[in-house]
């Protein structure tokens, strides 16, 4: 037990997140199916959103809903909507405004970055992937091949679904000019480590693009610590709309050259971004920032914010003044060390939701859990479980699940590289429980008892 206690930092383990205050943010919590509540474990496809996320995607198609840069009122609320939305992005990742690109999801923005990259490849030139990964970062490099690009595979280690990082070392070389790899992995929970493989990767030359969507609703992101080269995510996976945002170094953003049409700004982030946005999308964007700083706030164990920092306004509605660049400095961090606080929370409530899923995973009967299984390593993964079970088909088991009202995700998630690695594709994949900070005890224990009847 030290041990598992030890996996958490003190202030993440005294950390107690408010799970009333949580779910009463998010109004389809309260559905019900057959008159059950409905379990929402579909975490990792997508997740609820928050009231306020609702609220500010229909303000702004009520008030301000216009194309971007004209002179007029509807119009310069929208440039100020989506300004506002980078800053929100750019302190949840712990970058600069104009280091954040936004796009429809992570998988178009990855395309953009992979044929914008492919312009400078060729025959000789390697690209190193993993059979961990979403096919949302395998594909767009894969398809570098017809430039005659040699790509690369680091392979699992299958006992625990981890990296095999020593395979991962052998297949990098002077010749591998970008890995690309998965923070967290959406199929079987593992958190890889990206420090480490952002460090190996530019010791040989290459650049380093993170797949962090799996990742982003459990963990918090530091993409100046982690040094990568780019980082991927997508805001319905972490309580927002469906919208994909990239990071990007600002030099990268700069020099590399983006497919666009000619009268778009040269100027990075706007060249990187196609045609019109999804400008409700990224009013929601922003709110879904602010429920986690607000979050944040309500959090016992964040260390207090310097008193004489603003906090921009954060929750409350665009503001309308003009901040000075001392006021945004504070405003950022005040807003960043709130998220960080908020993830100490998110990190405390998962890891006990998490122990609890192993144990009662482990006392069932006929049943296979695919990841990290051991308790005393729970640091090392999500609480995103992968499962087959003796006799019943993964779809099987979901349907008879959301029958009952438990929402449960079965096949491959588009981590088919490791479906097939593993052997189980043309067996269904794997049934996937997903939790995440909205999520109760009671409902690991309801899913653990339907699983057994
Ligand atoms: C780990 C991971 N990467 C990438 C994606 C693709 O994201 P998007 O739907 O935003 O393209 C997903 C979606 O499920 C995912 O789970």
């Amino acid at each position: 037990m030290t041990t598992i206690l030890n996996s958490l930092p003190r202030a993440e383990l005294n950390a107690k997140l408010d799970l009333g205050w949580v779910r009463s943010n998010f109004p389809s919590l309260a559905r019900t199916i057959a008159g059950q509540p409905a379990a929402f474990l579909d975490g990792p496809g997508g997740t609820q959103v928050t009231q306020s996320v609702i609220d500010a995607v229909s303000h702004y198609l009520k008030t301000s809903n216009a194309n971007t840069h004209g002179a007029f009122a509807t119009s310069g609320e929208t440039d100020e909507t989506i300004s506002g939305a980078r800053s929100a992005i750019a302190d949840f990742l712990g970058s600069d405004p104009d280091e954040i690109v936004f796009g429809p999801n992570m998988t178009t923005l990855t395309f953009a970055v992979s044929r914008s990259i492919g312009r400078e490849l060729g025959p000789g030139d390697e690209i190193l992937l993993t059979s961990l990964d979403h096919s949302a970062n395998i594909s767009p490099w894969q398809a570098l091949a017809e430039r005659g690009v040699k790509i690369q595979f680091a392979d699992i280690c299958e006992k625990d679904c981890t990296l095999d990082m020593d395979d991962l070392a052998r297949k990098l070389s002077t010749r591998t000019k970008l890995v690309a790899v998965g923070y967290a992995s959406n199929a079987v929970g593992t958190i890889n480590d990206v420090k480490t493989i952002v460090r190996m990767a530019h010791d040989a030359g290459a650049m380093a693009y993170i797949d962090a969507v799996h990742h982003a609703p459990h963990r918090f992101i530091d993409v100046r610590d982690l040094d990568c080269d780019f980082l991927a995510c997508s805001t319905y996976k972490f309580f927002g709309p469906h919208m994909g945002a990239l990071y990007g170094k600002r030099e990268l953003l700069e020099r590399l050259h983006p497919y666009k049409v000619r009268p778009n700004t040269d100027a990075a982030p706007g060249r990187w971004e196609m045609g019109t946005l999804n400008h409700e999308c990224i009013a929601g964007v922003k709110a879904c920032v602010d429920y986690l700083v607000e979050l944040g706030r309500r959090t016992k164990a964040h260390a207090a914010p310097d008193p004489r920092a603003r906090d921009g306004g954060l929750s409350s509605p665009i503001s309308r003044m003009e901040p000075t660049i001392d006021d945004q400095r504070d405003a950022a961090q005040s807003r960043r060390e709130l998220l960080r606080s908020a993830y100490r929370v998110i990190h405390s409530h998962e890891h006990g939701l998490s122990l609890r899923m192993l144990r009662g995973l482990a006392e069932t009967p006929g049943l296979r859990l695919y990841g990290i299984a051991d308790p005393s390593r729970i640091a090392f993964r999500c609480p995103t479980f992968a499962i087959r079970m003796e006799g019943h088909h993964p779809a099987e088991l979901s349907r008879r699940l959301g029958d009952r009202g438990i929402f449960t995700w079965d096949g491959n998630y588009y981590a088919l590289n490791l479906t097939e690695r593993l052997g189980i594709e043309q067996d269904g994949g794997f049934l996937r429980i997903g939790f995440v900070h909205y999520n109760t005890e009671e409902e690991v224990d309801r899913v653990l008892a339907a699983l057994r009847s």
